[in-house]
This record gives structure tokens, C-alpha cells and sequence, in this order.
């Protein structure tokens, strides 16, 4: 039976290059995002990559679009194996304005959108007493940021879920792997000025997460370096050190 992958922020970035990886390998591939043009440009090379796939222009915080889309995906022939809840956004927290409407819009994209996404998938994978889903976390998720917090808070809160989720489902075959990358390249990442140590390439990073991911990790920081560097400083390093380094 045709495998199917379910991907949301498949527009751009570690989505997109998700979707390629997976249309090489045969798949039918689900991708949801925002920009529909950016879709449809994904979906068709995705056919030239041997893949087939549907584009599903949604918003990731409107809980019943993602519901009927992912009910209608569910329902194409094929077998779901893998759901990627890839979808997310990161800005400063805007604390000096006095207005929680810049975090806010972080926190319902990265974590309700994160529910939005699972959630659908479960009955269904409950059935067939398999399936394996991905949430993108980040390294940032080991430590408040400093203007960041919506952000890292964001991640640190579904990197947690995925704890929970793994323990509750555990005996119907669902593995939940929290993704934890450094800095990959993306429209989130190559803009910005502040110094990105040890970023790698979008194709490189989908291929260490489909792996992880295969292998049903629970919880995947990657690459190596942010991991044995970064990672700990992050989450270890006093609180002068952290202002000293603006983190
Ligand atoms: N790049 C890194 O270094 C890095 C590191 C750690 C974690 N991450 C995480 O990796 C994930 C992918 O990011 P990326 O680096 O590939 O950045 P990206 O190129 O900016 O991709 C973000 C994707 O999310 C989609 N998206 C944003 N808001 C959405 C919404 N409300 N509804 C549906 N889709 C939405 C965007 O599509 P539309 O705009 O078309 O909706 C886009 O496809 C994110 O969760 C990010 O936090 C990235």
C-alpha cells in the first residue's frame, strides 16, 4: 500500500526539503501551509522526485480547517506512517511595548498549531496500532531566551508534550520524537545577522531528522556540535553569563 507523510510548514525551509526526501522515497505526501503558491510549487516537484502529493493551504491555529484537511488526507488511499507538526514562527518578544500580541501570535502558531496538527492523527493511528510523529522543537527549547521567550517557551512546551504523548500511546505503537535542531538553513534563519555556530544545510538537517524519526528517538538534538556544545550552555550557563552573552 502507498505510504502516505503528512507535513505542515511544507512551504519553505525544513518542510519543504522534508517533502522532497519523502517524494524521493515514493511517497504521498500532504503538504500543508499557509502560502498556496509556495505549495504548488513544492507539490510539482515533488512529482518530478517520483512522489506524489496534495496541497493543503490551511492555517495551523484554525483547529477545524486542520481537522477537515487531515481528516480528508486520512481519507485518500494509503497508509499515513508519518506526521511531521513542522510549522512554526519565531520573533523577538516585543517586551518593551507592553503588548502581548507579538508572543501571543508565537505561542498559538507553535503550540496550538502543534495540537492541531497531532491531535487529528491519533484515533486513526490508535486503529491501526502504529505511527510515528515528529514535532519540531529547537535547542532553544533548554533555556529562556532572553527576548525570545515566546519562542523557547513554545518549543520547550511541545518538546514536553512529546514526553507525555510517547508515555500515554507507548502501548498502541505511536512514537513521538521531539526534534531539537541548531541552526538550519531556512527563511526563518538566513536573514538574520546574529552569529549562527555550526549551521548546516537544509538537505542535510531533513536527512538526520528522517533518520531519527525511523529510529523512533524520543527527543533529537542535532548537529553534533550544538548538541555537545551549545546545548549545554544554553541550558547550564548562569544567569550573568546568559546576559553577558545576550541569550
Ligand atoms: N531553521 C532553524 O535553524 C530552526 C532551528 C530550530 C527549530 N526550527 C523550527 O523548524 C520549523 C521549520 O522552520 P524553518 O526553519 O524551516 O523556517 P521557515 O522556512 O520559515 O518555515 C516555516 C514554515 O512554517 C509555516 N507556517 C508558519 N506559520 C504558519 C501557520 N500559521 N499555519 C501554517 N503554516 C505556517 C510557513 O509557511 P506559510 O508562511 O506558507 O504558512 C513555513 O512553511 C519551525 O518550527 C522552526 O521553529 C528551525
Amino acid at each position: 500500500m502507498k505510504k502516505k507523510v503528512f507535513i505542515t510548514g511544507a512551504s519553505s525551509g525544513i518542510g519543504e526539503f522534508l517533502a522532497y526526501a519523502y517524494a524521493k522515497k515514493g511517497y504521498f505526501i500532504g503538504l500543508a501551509a499557509r502560502r498556496e503558491d509556495k505549495l504548488v510549487q513544492v507539490a510539482s516537484k515533488c512529482f518530478e522526485l517520483g512522489g506524489e502529493a496534495k496541497c493543503y493551504s490551511l492555517d495551523v491555529t484554525n483547529s477545524e480547517s486542520c481537522k477537515n484537511d487531515i481528516e480528508d488526507f486520512i481519507s485518500l488511499p494509503g497508509d499515513v506512517d508519518t506526521v511531521y507538526a513542522n510549522a512554526g514562527v519565531g520573533a523577538p518578544d516585543q517586551l518593551s511595548t507592553g503588548d502581548s500580541s507579538a508572543m501571543n501570535k508565537i505561542l498559538l502558531i507553535n503550540i496550538i498549531g502543534v495540537t492541531n496538527t497531532v491531535l487529528p492523527f491519533i484515533p486513526y493511528f490508535k486503529a491501526n496500532k502504529r505511527g510515528k510523529i515528529a514535532v519540531i522543537s529547537s535547542i532553544a527549547s533548554f533555556r529562556g531566551l532572553a527576548h525570545h521567550s515566546a519562542y523557547s517557551g513554545s518549543k520547550a512546551a511541545v518538546r514536553n508534550f512529546c514526553q507525555g504523548w510517547n508515555n500515554a500511546l507507548h502501548k498502541y505503537n505511536i512514537s513521538f520524537s521531539a526534534i531539537c535542531p541548531g541552526f538550519v538553513s531556512s527563511e526563518m534563519t538566513d536573514n538574520q545577522k546574529n552569529p549562527q555556530p555550526f549551521k548546516i544545510s537544509t538537505s542535510i538537517a531533513v536527512d538526520k531528522i528522517i533518520r531519527a524519526v525511523e529510529k523512533r528517538k524520543k527527543v533529537f538534538i542535532f548537529p553534533w556540535q550544538a548538541k555537545i556544545f551549545i546545548m549545554p550552555m544554553i541550558k547550564w550557563a548562569p544567569n550573568w553569563l546568559a546576559r553577558l552573552l545576550k541569550i
